[in-house]
């Protein structure tokens, strides 16, 4: 089936939050990806889905079935239209207009649906409040009392931006459905790794989703003045902050069995002055693995090596765990049902695990669950680099396709 519309669509939805610098950016709950769901609900109300926006602000559109006796639990795919600052155009971005443009086809055809179909657009996926906040609002794994609390890293807080919204804080706590609502979820995304390319593989069956400790570190010394300030007098908060990412670093290399990979991505100094000794530094940690014992281990340490370096260096170090996901595994048969659909269009096939966090880690719980990635070119993404072949793309949304009409079949 042609991919043309959703092709046009992933180049419409581009124009939102296009950088000058290259890439994009689309924070979850600004004005720029609030437009971006306001152009996205007005495509899929143009598709003839019913749409509402949950009360965490996901973006749902719903085709109903068309069988009388229909079973109420309904079909979920969808991913995101957040990204990450200096992101991709594909991000979540092809998951959630695939999804859309398989509604479509199934409008177009008179394949039967024995359940509602549903595409959703998760908010806040990139985790600017704390990571899968749409998905996890939905599925129950955010606690709608931390909701007044959550503020991304420089200290915006959600609840002064959910107004603009037409959201409430209290709202979010109705955005939680019951298992018994939803059949299943089944979510495409591009690999963003380069492990499909390696293989010369068009289809990814993602066997699992890694699990995630994300940490706040902060290491409190004393400014003084850079020039007076002899080395042995000093309490350097960023000296200390280096030896932790080095040892950090280290005991991810070291223990993690070349499957755990560990990133220190926010590093703030203040006050921020090339000749003061920084008083404070405070820097946002991850470590993630698909064995979760390992992963268990490897979180274990980072109080430890962060109390060694601030030792070292004569300064405090707090450690704040911001959060913990288990390793989902993803659901059999379905991964079956996907190489199928691959193997009847003559795509190669592999199975892989996901480095990267996605909106289905929450569905993996509670309903069956399963993952297609398509190929990334050079295995790039989280950058303006990111992309990948229109024919992969096409192919991609054309296994969904056919993953879909099963499951809406039966
Ligand atoms: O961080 C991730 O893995 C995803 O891109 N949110
Ligand atoms: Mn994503
Ligand atoms: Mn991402």
């Amino acid at each position: 089936m042609s991919a043309e519309s959703l092709i046009a669509d992933l180049k419409s939805l581009a124009e939102f939050g296009r950088r000058a610098e290259g890439g994009w950016y689309r924070p979850a709950y600004s004005e720029i990806e609030r437009a971006a769901h306001d152009w996205l609900a007005g495509r899929m109300g143009a598709a003839g889905l019913d749409v509402r926006l949950d009360g965490a602000g996901n973006l749902i559109g719903r085709l109903g079935a068309t069988e009388s006796q229909a079973d109420t639990a309904a079909l979920l795919v969808g991913s995101h239209i957040d990204t990450v600052p200096g992101g991709g155009w594909l991000d979540g971005a092809f998951g959630v207009m695939a999804g859309l443009d398989v509604a479509r086809r199934l409008s177009a055809s008179n394949a039967p649906r024995r359940r509602p179909f549903e595409v959703v657009a998760f908010r806040d996926e990139e985790g600017r409040f704390g990571p899968l906040t749409g998905s996890r609002a939905m599925t129950g794994g955010l606690d709608p009392a931390t909701v007044p609390d959550l503020q991304d890293a420089t200290g915006q807080r959600l609840a002064a931006l959910l107004p603009g919204m037409g959201l409430t804080v209290e709202g979010f706590a109705g955005a939680r459905r019951s298992a018994r609502d939803i059949a299943g979820y089944v979510e495409i995304h591009i690999e963003q790794g380069p492990v499909l390319a390696a293989q010369g593989a068009r289809i990814g069956v993602v066997t699992a989703i890694v699990g995630q400790a994300r940490f706040a570190l902060r290491f409190v010394g004393r400014p003084d003045h850079a020039g007076t300030t002899p080395m042995t007098l000093r309490a350097d908060a960023f000296a200390a902050a280096a030896e932790f990412a080095v040892a950090f670093r280290r005991a991810v290399l070291e223990r993690g069995e070349g499957v755990a990979v560990g990133t220190i991505g926010i590093v703030q100094v203040e006050p921020g002055a090339g000749n003061v000794v920084p008083g404070e530094t405070r820097l946002r940690a991850e470590i993630r693995d698909v064995d979760g014992t390992r992963l268990a281990a490897l979180a274990a340490e980072v109080p430890r090596l962060a109390a060694v370096a601030a030792r070292a260096v004569g300064v405090a170090a707090e450690v704040e765990t911001l959060h913990r996901t288990a390793p989902a595994p993803m659901n059999e048969a379905l991964a079956t049902m996907i190489e199928d659909a691959a193997r009847q269009r003559n795509l190669a096939a592999i199975r892989l695990p996901s480095g990267a966090g996605h909106d289905a880690q929450n569905f993996a719980a509670l309903v069956p669950t399963a993952m297609i990635f398509v190929p990334s070119v050079g295995g790039r993404s989280h950058c303006p680099e990111e992309t990948t072949d229109e024919a992969d793309l096409a192919a991609g949304v054309d296994v969904l396709e056919a993953v879909v009409r099963r499951l809406l079949a039966r």
